[in-house]
């Protein structure tokens, strides 16, 4: 109420001030006027009289004078006329003038004085009289004065008339608008305040109140986006809170293959998960040399993730056959046992060719949506024809995933990745029955850089076919819901992390998806020290040095590579102590060789790595070793094991792995680890020493730091992040990604009576 009587009380004095202004201006031009007027008939009735002086001369006696002056007489408020000789005597007179009219008035003189009429308002006897002189001259000689004298008292009344409706208007208008400008004021400001107040403290209260929702108005417009971005992370804050509460309480087992295949036991049933992917977990390729076929593990961090899963509940996984001997050992219908030491689940396989896998993989997958999720400034290319084989091998995806559940009931289906952004929708089509997860492994950009793909609304269109859409990070879940808002006609739910579209809802959640801790595999050399693995290398490498750093990556552009190369060219200009002694093993496996930005990307490491040990190297030793070619989990080991540091510098990256795989292979708690703040992996390990890869000196400084960090302060840093690593590994991942999926029917009919209800 204060703050409305702030606002109103000024404007209704503003309002009265103006009203009375106007007022006052009114009264004193209607004086003028009526002065003017009264002045005007004065002078017809002075100007008729000495006109009559004028033409008769002397021939005009004072009786003749005095007749005249009578007929003027009753006119309205005209008190009298006086004529006066040159000498000033009085040569004719109306009765009823006051006595001092008996001589020319001071008034009357001036005229006189000046030859030429006067018009004087003067105060007589507690009236106001006009007093009209005028000389009558006949040639310059003067006649005469005749002198008019008007009670100008009605002028007065007049104006106070006047001013009473003035004010009175002032009055009215000022109440008015001042009401007017109060019921303004509560609709459009106060009520859409409060509400908004009301609903930030059901917000912060966390019993959101839906009878109230935001005014939807366009003055309020920026308000409501601040208010939306702060219910926003408050939300994420509160979920990530109950998240952390959730996850202490499930904490006291870890999870183990073993408990991943309970837990998914009781929720799925046999043969019930189908996951679709298009790197496949098992490739056959012809051994050149010895003419056999070989079976190869692909570098993904996406099939080291998956394979528990399907192992425990002996499942199908449909994907791209991309070796080149994968047809020799599939049965008639493209099926393959796999493992293929211990089978527990199928592999069925899917043919591309060429055509189709550079128009859908390497096109539209890695050319398109690979560049626009990851924000590391290399351009998307979106061809049409890349558009349509994309297109048509999600069909062909969906058709076999449909195939191969066509007896079994509520199947799940787990589809993975940006290669199949269309298929959800495709397999809900057919089977509505399903339940449809799509794990999205790398980032989701906001919606501006989303929007620039021309088929933004096709790929979101076939993503809400599932039933669960899950991230590495909440942000890259609320860039999604965010890109819905702004290209689709749907309902986002911010609260719930929802989408309601043509009576579907599905959900959007995080899973930060991570390793296999504590690691699968065998240690080679166990007994082995850090120092000692690290001579060890150095001796097969040829090299030597005292401290080895390393990176492990797909020799892609988003991995930022050469800003690592620059990071460690700086340190060794900035410390040179470290030169002959510090050396980076670069374990880089190359990927997608046949696109042109990576085969250029390729050599530009090539070219960098050569530059900087050209400058740097000496003897034995040098500052750059490159492995370009694919490395076993065992080999990389190893490296993990020996270094001092590892360097993860992505531009952008969904999760990374590789940073949780260099924490779970340290057991020694040795180590540091130096970690982009643009991975996924930052939000969950805030012990690493978080970097931004494009600024160069502070990279320098991050290795330098790492390096002298004293041995108990790396075993207090490395404990705590190895906690959160085998507390959180890929088990876990798994267990919360397939339980959500499994629940969902339930969930799902449940909502759609409750939309029913409403
Ligand atoms: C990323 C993607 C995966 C992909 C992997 C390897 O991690 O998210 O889906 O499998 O890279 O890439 P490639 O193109 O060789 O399968």
């Amino acid at each position: 109420m204060r703050r409305t009587l702030n606002l109103v009380l000024p404007l209704a004095t503003s309002v009265a001030c103006v009203s009375l202004c106007y007022s006052f201006l009114q009264i004193r031009t209607e004086r003028r006027n009526l002065r003017n007027e009264l002045t005007r008939r004065s002078a017809i009735v002075a100007e008729n009289i000495a006109e009559t002086i004028e033409s008769s001369r002397d021939k005009v006696t004072s009786k003749n004078l005095s007749h005249l002056l009578y007929r003027y007489v009753p006119r309205e408020s005209l008190s009298g006329i006086v004529v006066y000789d040159p000498s000033g005597a009085v040569r004719a007179i109306t009765p009823g003038l006051p006595v001092r009219f008996d001589q020319p008035p001071p008034e009357a003189l001036r005229a006189v004085k000046v030859a030429a009429p006067a018009s004087d308002f003067v105060a007589v006897e507690g009236s106001t009289l006009n007093i009209y002189s005028l000389p009558a001259l006949q040639d310059g000689e003067l006649l005469g004065i005749v002198v008019v004298i008007t009670d100008s008292s009605y002028i007065q009344a007049r104006l106070m008339r006047t001013l009473r409706a003035s004010s009175f208007t002032a009055l009215v208008q000022t109440i008015f608008i001042t009401s007017l400008a109060f019921i303004l004021v509560r609709w459009n400001f106060i009520s859409p305040l409060a509400n908004t107040a009301h609903w930030l403290r059901t917000l912060r209260s966390g019993v959101p109140d839906s009878s109230r929702a935001l005014p939807k108005d366009e003055m309020f417009e920026q308000i409501h986006a601040e208010a939306r971005h702060l219910a926003q992370d408050l939300n994420f804050a509160r979920a990530a809170a109950q998240e952390e509460a959730q996850l202490r309480e499930s904490q006291s087992l870890l999870w183990t293959p073993d408990r991943l295949r309970v837990s998914l036991q009781s929720k799925l049933q046999d043969n019930s998960l189908f996951v679709v992917s298009n790197r496949e977990p098992y490739m056959h390729v012809f051994n050149e040399r010895d003419h056999t076929i070989e079976m190869l593990i692909p570098a993904s961090g996406v099939v080291t993730a998956l394979e528990p899963v399907l192992d425990a509940c002996h499942g199908t996984w449909i994907a791209n056959g991309s070796g080149n001997a994968d047809r020799d050992v599939v049965d008639s219908s493209d099926h393959l046992q796999v493992p293929p030491s211990r089978p527990t689940y199928t592999l069925r396989r899917i043919w591309l060719t060429p055509e189709e896998d550079r128009g859908y993989y390497e096109g539209f997958s890695n050319e398109g949506l690979w560049p626009l999720c990851h924000i590391a400034h290399t351009r998307p290319i979106f061809r049409p024809e890349d558009w349509r084989e994309y297109q048509r091998i999600n069909q062909r995806f969906a058709d076999a995933v449909v195939q191969e559940m066509r007896e079994v009931a509520s199947p799940v289906v787990l589809a993975q990745d940006y290669h199949f952004a269309l298929l959800p929708r495709m397999v809900k089509e057919a089977r509505p029955d399903a339940r449809v997860a799509i794990f999205w492994h790398i980032p989701w950009p906001n919606p501006e850089v989303f929007g620039i793909c021309p088929w933004q609304t096709e790929l979101l269109d076939g993503l809400l076919g599932a039933d669960l859409i899950g991230f590495h990070i909440r942000t890259h879940c609320s860039n999604f819901l965010a890109t819905v808002d702004r290209a689709l006609e749907a309902l986002t739910d911010w609260d719930r992390f929802e989408i309601y579209r043509q009576g579907r809802v599905t959900r959007v959640r995080p899973y930060p998806i991570s390793v296999a801790a504590p690691l699968n595999g065998e240690t080679p050399h166990p007994l082995r020290s850090s120092g000692e693995e690290r001579a060890a290398l150095c001796d097969e490498l040829g090299i030597e040095a005292s401290l080895l750093g390393v990176g492990v990556d797909r020799l892609d552009y988003t991995k930022g590579i050469l800003e690592r190369f620059r990071g460690i060219e700086r340190f060794l200009e900035n410390y040179p102590a470290y030169v002959q002694r510090f050396s980076f093993v670069q374990i880089g496996a190359p990927s997608r060789t046949d696109i042109p930005r990576y085969k250029q990307f390729l050599e530009e490491v090539g070219v960098e790595a050569n530059r900087i040990n050209a400058r740097f190297e000496s003897g034995r030793w040098k500052p750059i070793v490159l492995l370009q070619r694919h490395h076993s989990h065992e080999e990389i080991a190893r490296f993990y094991r020996a270094a001092s540091v590892c360097l993860v510098t992505s531009l952008h990256d969904g999760m990374n792995l590789v940073a949780k795989e260099f924490i779970a292979a340290r057991e020694d708690n040795r180590g540091t680890l130096i970690l982009s703040s643009f991975t996924g992996a930052a939000q969950e390990l805030r012990d690493a020493l978080l970097v931004n890869p494009y600024d160069v000196d502070q990279l320098a400084r991050s290795i330098r730091q790492a390096l002298e960090m004293s041995e108990e302060q790396q075993g207090e840093v490395m404990s705590r992040m190895r906690k959160i690593v085998l507390e959180n590994n890929v088990y876990r991942w798994a267990a919360d990604l397939i339980s959500d999926v499994s629940e969902i029917r339930a969930q799902s009919s449940e909502h759609q009576e409750a939309m029913h209800a409403q």
